[in-house]
């Protein structure tokens, strides 16, 4: 089965946690200070705050930007839940919005439609890889007086108008689970240029205390203080070291999903039951997902069965998440509020795409997709 995406592990990778390993210091030690250094650096901002997950990245803006009750945070309907979730934890209320036909990323319009006089703060998705329009949501977020925070946990290495995801936004959250670009088994990323939204993310990363253990250490006292309500989303040093060797190798990594997103895009030129989502011209995308638009003559359901007995592991991004019974119950979200979302939702597939990929194993998932699609078309 050649499985939608895939981390790569080698020999340097190994090495770097088995020296952590032998260390003194598993965790909170130097290996997260160099990890942040080397995020920061390769996204050109000031701050860098390592957590355990994405999802714990995101809540950290949430806290950071003092979203609580009554606050409202507009959110793309297609994502991942935690987008919306980490508002929820904090007790405010995602107000979830429709997606652009072509890139499925959220729509700038629709996001001015739903700002309200408690709207808070704009999530920008870079849903599959692709950055947003940073420019456009940014015109809006200042017109209303909003921050504009970044999901990035599909872009990491992307770019638009040759700026670094990473420094788009006001704060930027990374995953680094294995699927993602790269990983640290689980780990997480904000990136900021706010020193004071940075050192607000380091305490609540640490239950909310003010001082970590190296820094009372370094003062040679034993006393700190809770000042606020925090978690511990600390991430360890094994899973640093990890990191910084898998962010020496990433641009090459990029590189080769361009390459295999090329090879995809070529392909399906000729089959015109499959439209890849479009790549805008001013971004650099970093396909972490290569998604793909059935022609709403084929049966989604069927063509994925197949694909799957032939061994292609293709996914579905996303459950449009106001379509979950958590956010139905909760929010009375039904089918009809982002008609876009719920539409492309029933027409998408996701195909293999990670550095490890032949060409011939491209050319194996372009053969079966074609396959299977003609197939079905010729049974209608
Ligand atoms: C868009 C998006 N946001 C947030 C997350 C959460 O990241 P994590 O799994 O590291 O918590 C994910 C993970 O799949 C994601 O795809």
């Amino acid at each position: 089965m050649l499985p939608y995406s895939k981390q790569w592990i080698d020999d340097q990778d190994v090495a770097a946690v088995v020296e952590v390993l032998r260390s003194n210091w598993l965790t909170t030690g130097p290996k997260v200070d160099e990890f942040e250094q080397a995020i920061a650096n390769f996204v050109g901002v000031r701050k860098a705050v390592a957590v355990s997950n994405g999802t714990a990245a995101l809540h950290c803006m949430m806290e950071a930007l003092g979203i609580g009750p009554g606050g409202e945070v507009i959110v793309p309907a297609i994502t991942f839940a935690a987008t919306a979730n980490c508002v929820v934890y904090q007790g405010g209320t995602p107000v979830f919005v429709d997606v652009a036909h072509d890139t499925l990323l959220i729509d700038p319009q629709a996001v001015e439609a739903a700002i309200t006089p408690n709207t808070r703060a704009i999530i920008a998705v870079d849903f599959a890889g692709q950055p947003c329009d940073y420019d456009r949501l940014q015109a809006i977020a200042d017109r209303h007086g909003l921050s504009l925070v970044a999901d990035a946990c599909h872009s990491i290495g992307g770019t638009y108008k040759n700026r670094s995801v990473g420094n788009l936004a006001e704060m930027t959250a990374f995953s680094f689970h294995p699927v993602k670009p790269m990983t640290t088994g689980e780990g997480g990323m904000i990136t900021t240029d706010a020193p004071d939204l940075a050192a607000s993310i380091r305490s609540f990363r640490n239950h909310g205390i003010d001082l970590d253990h190296r820094q009372r250490e370094q003062a040679g006292g034993w006393f700190y203080q809770m000042t606020k309500l925090g978690f511990n989303y600390r991430l360890s040093d094994l899973q640093c070291a990890l990191g910084i060797s898998q962010l020496r190798r990433l641009p090459v990594w990029l590189q080769r999903r361009q390459e295999i997103a090329g090879q995809y895009d070529k392909a399906f030129d000729a089959l015109p039951a499959i439209t890849p989502l479009t790549t805008r011209p001013e971004v650099r995308h970093a396909y972490h997902l290569y998604i793909v638009r059935l022609d709403p003559a084929i049966n989604r359901r069927t063509a994925f069965h197949e694909l799957r007995q032939a061994g292609i592991g293709v996914n579905v991004h996303y459950v449009p998440v106001h379509l979950h019974p958590f956010y139905q119950e909760r929010l009375g979200t039904n089918a009809g509020l982002c008609p876009v979302a719920e539409t492309a939702y029933e027409q998408i597939m996701s195909l293999p795409v990670y550095p490890a990929m032949r060409a011939e194993d491209v050319n194996r998932v372009v053969d079966t997709v074609s396959k299977v699609t003609t197939h079905q078309k010729l049974a209608a």
